[in-house]
């Protein structure tokens, strides 16, 4: 028996004298975190300082502790950011490592800036401040591609190309039509986004390890410094609340998908069979063996991202499937996918709207694949329907025109009146207006249709709305 006084072996932890045997080798590695989530540690420190400047007001610390906790917080930031500060595995995560250089430089006072909270509400805390500064970024990053969308539309409300169901050609509408689509997914992806903030900016400090503290703390002081809405209002639930990051990455998820659909696209269109578009160079690469190919492989590597980036959300669901509250240290693992998730998508928005801003647009080859498809037949059924013709009967009409059409190798447009009218009699000359692509789109000329004038209009709305 050893007595009570006698000195044990230290781990760095700080809760050296309930152990008998410091950890494995194996074991301080795999329960590190301070490898990752050392990229909070400037938010950790802004949360420490709210913490300790609360505290004060409260008088629970001295304003000579919080002086010397501020004078070394800020040495600690400028040790951070200059790349100076020395990381310890043996101290698991950055919360440890930054609280033990603050002793190290201001003594009893950095070790009383715990007094009140628990890592729990720490590393809450400082996912959210940062992931809140992540969504700032997203935001601005799908401004800016939002507007490349908008910029290559302006240039292109009069470029007709095919639009397409089942991939085949269906009815011509305008290229910057088609760009517009794009630019209300990011409109809604940017929706979600802010939406998600509004649970992000909740303050859990003040939970302290799970059932809150004794101390008389104002957690609504620690909020207003800390720029969050409001404070959480259930300690349990504070510190092992994680659906603000599983949202958000459904959120992320959600916006890679709609970057594969338009990737699948571009990847397409750059196709020499549909040579609608070129990519500029910056964004493919060559062949190592095939010395005539231009890959899209920027493109190519955003619809594969979304894999990683969906992989991310079911991975925080997974964790916190059939948790029991509050913390456990399952929770450490919620980092690494959130913090690449945003990663993923900041870097992939920053690219793309370089990408789009570079897209050149082969409308020739666009008009080329349009006449190929019989784009206008829904044209000439309507046109039907407007000498009192039923729909059905219009349309089967016209499919039996479409069949002629094809057999005589040549577009609807391209067959005289009289072989028109053997379709139907009521078919007279000024059906030519409406075979045209351009009398097709101009005919669609409502909210959300494809009629230039309707196109110029909703790009004047999509400005607005940047
Ligand atoms: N590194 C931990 C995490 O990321 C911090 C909280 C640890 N709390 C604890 N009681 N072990 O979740």
């Amino acid at each position: 028996m050893q007595p009570e006084n006698a000195p044990r072996p230290t781990s760095a932890g700080g809760w050296s004298g309930r152990f008998d045997e410091p950890v494995s080798e194996l074991v301080k590695r795999y329960t590190a975190s301070v490898d990752f989530d050392r990229r909070l540690a400037e938010y950790d420190i802004q949360g420490s300082l709210a913490h300790a400047r609360m505290l004060n007001a409260c008088a629970i610390l001295p304003a000579e502790d919080l002086a010397a906790i501020e004078r070394g917080m800020a040495q600690i930031l400028g040790e951070v950011r200059g790349g100076a500060f020395v990381w310890r595995l043996e101290l698991e995560d950055v919360h440890l490592n930054i609280e033990r250089r603050l002793t190290e430089l201001v003594g009893d006072a950095g070790k009383r800036l715990h007094t009140g909270r628990s890592r729990n509400d720490q590393v809450a805390t400082d996912v959210r401040l940062w992931l809140r500064a992540a969504i700032d970024q997203i935001d601005i990053g799908l401004r800016a591609l939002q507007s490349a969308l908008v910029d290559l539309a302006d240039a292109h409300v009069d470029t007709a190309m095919p639009g397409f169901t089942h991939l085949q050609v269906a009815q011509p509408v305008s290229f910057a039509h088609h760009l517009l689509a794009y630019f209300e997914m990011l409109a809604r992806d940017r929706e979600r986004f802010v939406d998600c903030r509004r649970r992000v900016n909740r303050l859990p400090l003040g939970a302290a390890a799970l059932a809150g503290t004794s101390f008389p703390i104002d957690r609504a002081r620690v909020a207003r410094d800390l720029g969050f809405d409001a404070v959480s209002a259930n300690s349990l639930d504070a510190v092992s609340d994680r659906d603000f990051a599983i949202e958000f990455c459904a959120a992320a998820a959600l916006t890679m998908t709609h970057l594969s659909r338009f990737s699948e696209e571009l990847i397409l269109w750059m196709n020499p069979r549909f040579s609608f578009i070129d990519l500029a160079d910056r964004f493919c690469t060559g062949s190592s063996i095939m010395p005539q190919k231009k890959n899209p492989d920027v493109p190519e590597l955003v619809r594969g991202k979304v894999g990683r980036v969906n992989g991310h959300l079911v991975a925080l669901l997974t964790l916190m499937k059939g948790q029991p509250l509050a913390y456990n240290k399952d929770n450490q693992e919620d980092k690494e996918p959130l913090f690449d998730t945003v990663d993923t998508v900041l870097m992939t928005l920053t690219i793309y709207a370089d990408m789009v801003g570079g897209i050149r647009v082969n409308a020739r080859a666009m008009r080329e694949a349009l006449k190929q498809g019989f784009a206008t037949a829904t044209d000439l059924a309507d046109y039907l329907v407007r000498q009192g013709v039923p729909f059905r009967d219009a349309h089967e009409a016209v499919a039996r025109a479409v069949r002629h059409a094809e057999q005589a190798g040549c577009d609807l447009p391209d067959l005289p009146l009289a072989d028109l009218q053997r379709f139907s009699p009521l078919i007279r000359d000024d059906v030519y207006a409406v075979l045209t692509i351009e009398g097709s789109m101009a005919s669609r000329n409502h909210v959300g249709g494809t009629a230039p004038s309707a196109v110029r209009a909703a790009l004047i709305e999509a400005r607005a709305r940047l």
